[in-house]
């Protein structure tokens, strides 16, 4: 059986719709924090139970049968994420999976300053140490996130941000693809992907530049220092985890750690990856993404 975990998560939900073109639903199962959020998918045939990462006597349960393991990354940082990746991984071991494929990122880097990335890095080394077969899927950053990063510039007309750097944006969908793609043919990949990115390294200076003429209105890039932009979001009420947290990701931008394009994402999908143009037009036109 395949389980992913984090499907009720965006990510997760949408490999999840990907696998069920694949592969028979009663090979398919789900480990998740409310089995009430995922019936529609119970209905369809596919096995709901709870897992919770800071739980492990739920996940002995929800990972009974496990063949494969989708181990979509959790949402949190820091210790607490790493010790979540490594309950999942030991308990994808003790149920005696035969691999584990893990949400890693294209910035992978114990050194980075963007604080997911050394998360990401301790948790590949986990996946390591743990002598499981398993495939890190290195994730492009997602294009969603510059619709974030954009924010209210639709109405002040105003990008603030420091300084930063290329970023090869890439859709929600496409990696959702892949990784159903990777978990059907369970022989694809050992160890690290190579980074899974879009075709074009657009920094925010350019997505300000895609905005303007997919809205018709300027939107000008404004570049703030870094205590200016920190100093800015906390008086905006934000945690200070969560300021550092966004000023650490346009530090590794501007180093470069998201520059990287890669053509193995197009060569997976048989296709080109989706443009950030397309995701940032259905974000700010409200339309369905393109179906590809
Ligand atoms: N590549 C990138 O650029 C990029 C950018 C941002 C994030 N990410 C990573 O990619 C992951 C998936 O992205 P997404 O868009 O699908 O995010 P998301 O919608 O926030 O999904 C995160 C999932 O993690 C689950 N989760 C959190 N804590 C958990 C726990 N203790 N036990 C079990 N499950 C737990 C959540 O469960 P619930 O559904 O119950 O909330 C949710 O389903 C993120 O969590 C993050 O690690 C990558």
């Amino acid at each position: 059986m395949i389980i992913v975990t984090g499907a009720t998560g965006q990510l997760g939900r949408d490999v999840v719709e990907r696998l069920l073109a694949r592969v028979p639903a009663d090979r398919i199962g789900v480990s998740v924090r409310n089995p009430e959020k995922a019936d529609a998918l119970r209905a369809r045939g596919v096995r709901v139970r709870r897992g919770d990462f800071t739980d492990p006597a739920s996940l002995a349960h929800a990972f009974e049968g496990v063949e494969q393991l989708l181990l979509v990354s959790t949402d949190t940082t820091g210790a607490p994420a790493v010790s979540a990746h490594r309950a999942a991984i030991d308990a994808a071991v003790a149920a005696g999976a035969r691999r584990v494929v893990y949400t890693s990122h294209m910035g992978v880097n114990p050194d980075s300053p963007f604080v997911p990335m050394p998360d990401h890095a301790a948790t590949e080394q986990a996946l390591q140490e743990s002598g499981i077969a398993c495939t890190s899927l290195r994730n492009g950053f997602y294009a969603a996130s510059a619709v974030m990063m954009l924010g209210n510039a639709l109405e002040t007309g105003r990008l603030v941000a420091p300084e930063d750097g290329p970023v090869s944006w890439t859709a929600h969908a496409d990696l959702a693809e892949a990784a159903a793609i990777v978990l059907a043919d369970a022989g694809r990949f050992e160890g690290p992907t190579p980074a899974l990115t879009g075709e074009r390294a657009l920094d925010l200076a350019d997505v300000a530049a895609l905005a303007s003429r997919l809205t018709g209105r300027r939107i000008e890039r404004v570049v703030v220092g870094d205590e200016e932009f920190r100093d800015a979001l906390v008086a905006q009420g934000a945690p200070e985890h969560q300021a550092d947290l966004l000023l650490g990701l346009h530090r590794a931008s501007r180093k470069g750690e998201f520059a990287a394009v890669d053509p193995t994402l197009g060569s997976l999908l048989g296709h080109a990856p989706t443009p950030l143009e397309d995701v940032l037009r259905a974000a700010v036109g409200q339309e369905a993404p393109p179906v590809r």
